[in-house]
């Protein structure tokens, strides 16, 4: 069984060794709301979060949530979630309503489709009927992610950001994904 938890003061050194696992495997750092930048300082960490619930949409800000993704059974971070709830001109071209990651550790396991599932039920929460995300070409393991919860591809395109790689935008109806898909995830999450 999963569930999401807000960050708290009590998970500290968990999410603290999240953060320090995804650097130990070189891996991309998605969804953690900065979290990296404030390992020596995970209280500014809770106070940041905390406002950014409820940043106004400006040129650089918008109201964003962030989530653990909890295994039930023996209480572990698996992997963490970050919700953007509105988008600015900056945002809808990068990074988008929803980020994500797994510990590396735990990778392969189906957990990042609970992930995006959960995801989905917080975008309805916050009234968001269409998800947004955005997808190297490349990583496979995010946009078969996105597939799986019936997310569409509206557009491929060169990256305007160094490196000349390729990026997928993706659309995800968030009632339809959760009816269709809620059989299979339900049983999965805690209630
Ligand atoms: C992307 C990421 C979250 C995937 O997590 P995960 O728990 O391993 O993913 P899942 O096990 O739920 O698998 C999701 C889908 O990807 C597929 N997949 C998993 N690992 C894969 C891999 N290494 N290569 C290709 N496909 C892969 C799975 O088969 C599944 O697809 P399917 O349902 O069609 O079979 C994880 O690799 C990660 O944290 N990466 C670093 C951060 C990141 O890239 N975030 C996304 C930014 S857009």
């Amino acid at each position: 069984m999963f569930k999401y938890e807000e960050p708290t003061l009590g998970r500290k050194q968990d999410a603290i060794d999240y953060v320090n696992e995804l650097k130990e495997y070189n891996s991309g750092i998605n969804g953690v709301s900065g979290l990296d930048k404030y390992l020596d300082n995970y209280e500014d960490w809770l106070e940041k979060i905390e406002k950014d619930k409820n940043a106004p949409v400006t040129e650089e800000t918008v109201p964003k949530r962030v989530y653990f993704l909890v295994r039930c059974e023996d209480n572990k971070i698996v992997g963490m979630c970050a919700i953007r709830l509105k988008l600015n001109e900056k945002y809808m071209y990068y990074g988008r309503n929803i980020g994500y990651s797994i510990r590396p550790t735990e990778r392969g396991k189906g957990y990042n489709k609970i992930n995006l599932y959960l995801a989905l039920k917080e975008c309805k929460k916050y009234g968001i009927e269409k998800a947004l995300l955005d997808v190297d070409s490349n990583n496979a393991a995010s946009w078969r992610t996105m597939e799986a919860l019936g997310g569409h591809m509206d557009l491929e395109m060169e990256s305007e950001l160094e490196g000349h790689f390729k990026v997928r935008f993706y659309s995800i109806d968030v009632e339809k994904s959760l009816k269709e898909y809620g059989s299979i995830y339900e049983p999965m999450i805690e209630k």
